[in-house]
C-alpha cells in the first residue's frame, strides 16, 4: 500500500438521502492501490449506503466519484462492474437452486462460440465449470469441492465463499464486501479473511465493511471511520487501538 500514489478510487462529498433521512452527509473515501481499507462505524453510519453509491446501486444526490483520478459516474451496478468494481451486498445475492458455477457466471453467462452461442443461445455450461474450477482453486477455496453443487446445499460460509470468489473472479480494479462474515462462524470467518489477504496479495485492492474489531484489525491496512454520514477519522492499526477506534465510532472520542 503506497498512500503517495493516486488513489485507484476516492470518493468526495458523497450526500445521500433518503427522503428526511440523511443517509451519507458529504463522505469522503479514499482507496490505495494494494490495501484492505476497513471501514468502520455503528449501524446507521452509512456504510452500506456508501458502498452502494460506490457501486452503482445507488445514485449520490452531490459528491463525485474518481476512478484513477478521472471523474466516473454509476448510474446502475452495470456500469461499476464494467469499471472492474465488483461488490457483495450485506444481503447476500446467490441463487440458492444454481450450482457452484452458475452462480459464479451469473448474470454474464459464455455461450458457445459461434452462431451456436449467438443465434441458439446455447450456454458454454463445460467451460464455465473448467473455469469456476480455476477460480476457486486459484483463490485456494478449500471449502468449494465441487463446482457442480447447488448453493442451496451449501452452508453459510460456502455460500460466502462463492459471492467473494466471483467477485475476486471479475473484479479488475477492486472488490467491496459488505458484513462479509457477520453470519458467519469462526472457521468460515477465518476463510474468508485469508481471502481478503489472497486478494490483497494478488495486487487487488479490498473495502471491507465489518463491525469485528479482531477481524478489522487482522487484515486491514487502515480503517476508515463512518460516523453520522461522514468519515471521522482513517486509523490504522499501527497508531489505534481497537479501543480507541470504536471511541471514535461512538463519538466517545475525537481522533487524535
Ligand atoms: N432505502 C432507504 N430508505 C430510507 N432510509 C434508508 C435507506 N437506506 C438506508 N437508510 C437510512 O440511512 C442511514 C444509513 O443506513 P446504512 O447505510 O444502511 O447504515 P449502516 O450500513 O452503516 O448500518 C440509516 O439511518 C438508514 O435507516
Ligand atoms: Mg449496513
Amino acid at each position: 500500500m503506497n498512500t503517495t500514489q493516486t488513489p485507484v478510487l476516492q470518493a468526495r462529498g458523497l450526500v445521500k438521502t433518503f427522503g428526511r433521512v440523511v443517509g451519507l452527509d458529504g463522505v469522503d473515501l479514499d482507496l490505495y492501490p494494494g490495501e484492505v481499507l476497513a471501514v468502520i462505524g455503528d449501524n446507521g453510519a452509512g456504510k452500506s449506503t456508501l458502498i452502494k453509491c460506490l457501486s452503482g446501486a445507488l445514485r449520490p444526490d452531490r459528491g463525485e466519484l474518481l476512478l484513477d483520478g478521472r471523474p466516473v459516474t454509476f448510474d446502475r451496478p452495470q456500469d461499476a462492474r464494467a469499471a472492474g468494481i465488483e461488490t457483495v451486498y450485506q444481503n447476500l445475492a446467490v441463487s440458492p437452486a444454481l450450482d457452484i458455477a452458475s452462480n459464479l457466471y451469473l448474470g454474464r453467462e459464455r455461450r458457445w462460440p459461434g452462431w451456436q452461442g449467438s443465434l441458439l443461445r446455447r450456454l458454454d455450461h463445460r467451460g464455465m465449470r473448467e473455469s469456476a474450477r480455476q477460480a476457486v482453486r486459484d483463490l485456494g477455496i478449500t471449502t468449494l469441492q465441487d463446482v457442480t453443487q447447488p448453493v442451496e446445499t451449501l452452508s453459510g460460509g460456502q455460500r460466502q465463499a462463492v459471492a467473494v470468489a466471483r467477485a475476486a473472479a471479475f473484479g479488475s480494479k477492486m472488490v467491496i464486501l459488505d458484513e462479509p462474515t457477520a453470519a458467519l462462524g469462526v472457521r468460515e470467518s477465518n476463510q474468508v479473511l485469508q481471502l481478503v489477504k489472497d486478494l490483497r496479495e494478488r495486487g487487488l485492492p479490498v473495502i471491507l465493511i465489518s463491525h469485528n474489531m479482531p477481524h478489522v484489525f487482522e487484515v486491514a491496512d487502515r480503517i476508515h471511520i463512518q460516523r453520522l454520514g461522514r468519515r471521522a477519522a482513517v486509523v490504522t492499526p499501527e497508531t489505534h487501538t481497537p479501543n480507541e477506534a470504536v471511541a471514535i465510532m461512538t463519538g466517545a472520542a475525537t481522533a487524535a
